[in-house]
């Protein structure tokens, strides 16, 4: 029997013609490809995490935005080479399947659930947190009961009982909230009142969606170009000097998570091939444009932002706004605000268009119900599983909170990631086609053990504790005093779970560079394995307790449903 189940799971789709499709509009041009991937990528990250990596890496933030940037093209670079092969909706599902076989599809399916869903659950706090801000500034305030998560407002109370830090405003929403049979209700209304509006426009078809985003594109776009602009005469050379923190590199890498998420969106735009006219030549562009303009957008303004104030004072949530006031340029900080609304409801568009697309891929091939490929007969749309998303983001709205959802979306994505560069390896050579892409060879027999081993050996030089210090699961005494017990405990877990992840990264390195010297691999995909694995050293156990029982949920409804019912199985 095991023999049977291993092969069926394995089971891979062969590379299809596009006409299989065709049931949706063909409206898409670069540009437009280009906006979309704008409109994913520019939101939360660059209004609002960016902050607590300015704090922790200071002016050499920038120095990760080049590192996330790489990691992101050799990634953009292994979805392009899928896209121009496998022109049909689905993103990194679709290519998973050809390549990977259908385990490993409905696994990826899954994870990107976590980065187009759980994503933007993350992105409607955040749109929520700035439109009261803005209300607020207006003369409107909403009741705190009506603008904050039940979940951190039970955690304010519970940190006020005990004594412990609590944020203030969080409690207000407990306290203040009515009461029914001893519930509080606390929830987030105006995140709950953007995904509807946002479903309703996915719904009504891409044309209308496409248009609403475009403008919401300029917006946001000139808005960073106008703060980059104004704040230059506001850069005080002081502040940018020492260029690296007093924690050196470390302290840098420790806003990695908040970098990377500011990249998170360039790869919607490849699912979009069935709505593209071009979906070969376009879709690469699309993302290669939006992800070089994002790049530059950010190194510039991550240094105007470090210019403008010392670095230590921009550990907030909305960095562009608080240092354009402290610098008393308030007619810039209205416009910032108002744009950051405008920006994070463009990413929300992208994503909840996204999603259905992929829930499309799959239900097709038999994986998820046949409801979810349902082409609605009017708008041309997903209707079903546009639906369908919306409420898998609206209802976890209604019990969790900013950065539970944060970490989830960020390893699903890396996980991702690391299966598309791995799926490129793993696909046969083909002939050369005009007008399509085609990812560049570059021999990895030798280049990549010495690029591996060269790196190696320049840690034991120049850092000659690194890798014995890997070994180490005792945090430093100093660390450790005034703690409490469950804040040791903390300690002890995040470096334990940094040493093993970093000890199988390392291990993962090795392994790649033999199969590279075997089986002279390509360099490219290879790196953007390598760099995505670096990324995920950065997650913590809860982190990973949660991707293990989330992928362990996905195991459950594969071989539930999927395995019998799945297009392959049944000819
Ligand atoms: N990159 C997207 C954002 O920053 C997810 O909102």
């Amino acid at each position: 029997m095991l023999p049977g189940v291993w092969k069926n799971i394995r089971r891979r789709k062969t590379i299809f013609a596009p006409e299989e499709a065709g049931a949706l509009h063909r409206v898409l041009g670069v540009r437009d490809l280009t906006v979309l991937g704008i409109a994913a990528i520019i939101g939360g990250g660059i209004f609002s995490s960016v902050g607590k990596a300015c704090y922790d890496g200071g002016p050499a933030v920038i120095l990760l935005f080049l590192i996330c940037a790489v990691a992101c093209g050799f990634a953009a670079l292994c979805y392009a080479e899928f896209a121009s092969r496998i022109p049909v909706a689905g993103s990194a599902y679709t290519y998973a399947y050809a390549s990977f076989g259908e385990l490993f599809a409905w696994i990826i399916g899954w994870a990107l659930l976590m980065e187009y869903s759980i994503g933007n659950i993350y992105v409607a706090f955040s749109w929520s947190g700035y439109f009261t801000h803005l209300l607020e500034n207006l003369g409107l305030k909403i009741p705190e009961w009506l603008c904050t998560d039940y979940r951190s407002a039970k955690a304010a109370f519970e940190a006020m009982l005990q004594n412990s830090k609590f944020n203030a405003a969080e409690l207000a929403a407990w306290n203040g909230a009515p009461v029914i049979n001893g519930f509080h209700i606390v929830l987030d209304l105006p995140a709950l009142l953007i995904n509807a509006i946002i479903t309703w426009l996915v719904f009504r078809g891409v044309k209308e969606s496409r248009n609403a985003g475009n403008w919401m594109v300029g917006l946001k776009v000139a808005v960073i170009i106008l703060v980059i602009v104004v704040g230059v005469f506001y850069v005080n050379a002081e502040n940018l000097t020492p260029f690296m923190p007093e924690t050196g590199f470390g302290g840098v890498m420790a806003g990695v998570s908040a970098v990377f998420f500011t990249y998170i969106g360039f790869d919607a735009v490849s699912t979009m091939a069935e709505e593209s006219r071009n979906p070969q030549r376009d879709l690469p562009r699309g993302m290669f444009y939006s992800l070089l303009i994002c790049t530059v957008l950010y190194i510039l303004i991550s240094l105007v932002l470090t210019g403008m104030v010392p670095y230590s004072q921009l550990n907030v949530d909305d960095p562009l706004a608080m240092v354009l006031n402290v610098r008393g340029i308030h007619w810039l900080e209205y416009i910032v605000s108002i744009s950051a609304v405008a920006a994070m409801a463009s990413v929300l568009l992208v994503f909840q268009m996204g999603q259905p697309r992929i829930w499309m891929s799959m239900s097709r091939d038999g994986l998820l119900p046949k409801k979810f490929s349902e082409v609605h007969p009017k708008y041309k749309t997903p209707g079903f599983s546009t639906i369908v998303t919306g409420l898998v983001v609206g209802i976890p709205i209604l019990f969790t909170d900013e950065n539970f959802v944060l970490d989830f979306t960020s390893i699903g994505t890396l996980f991702a990631f690391v299966l598309v560069c791995g799926g490129v390896l793993l696909l046969p050579d083909r002939a050369k086609e005009k007008g399509a892409f085609h990812l560049p060879f570059v021999p990895a027999r030798f280049s990549f053990p010495f690029i591996v081993f060269g790196i190696a050996a320049c840690l034991f030089i120049f850092l000659p504790n690194y890798f014995f210090s890997l070994f180490n699961f005792t945090p430093p005494a100093d660390a450790l005093k005034g703690m409490s017990a469950a804040e040791l405990a903390e300690e002890y877990s995040k470096l334990a779970t940094y040493n093993i992840s970093t000890l199988i990264f390392w291990a993962s390195l090795l392994c790649l560079s033999v199969f590279s010297l075997i089986r002279n691999w390509n360099l490219l995909p290879l790196l953007g394995v390598s760099t995505c694995l670096y990324l995920l050293t950065g997650m913590t156990a809860g982190n990973w307790f949660w991707f293990f029982v989330w992928f362990s949920l996905g195991l459950c409804i594969y071989f539930a449903y999927g395995y019998r019912k799945s297009k392959l199985a049944n000819g």
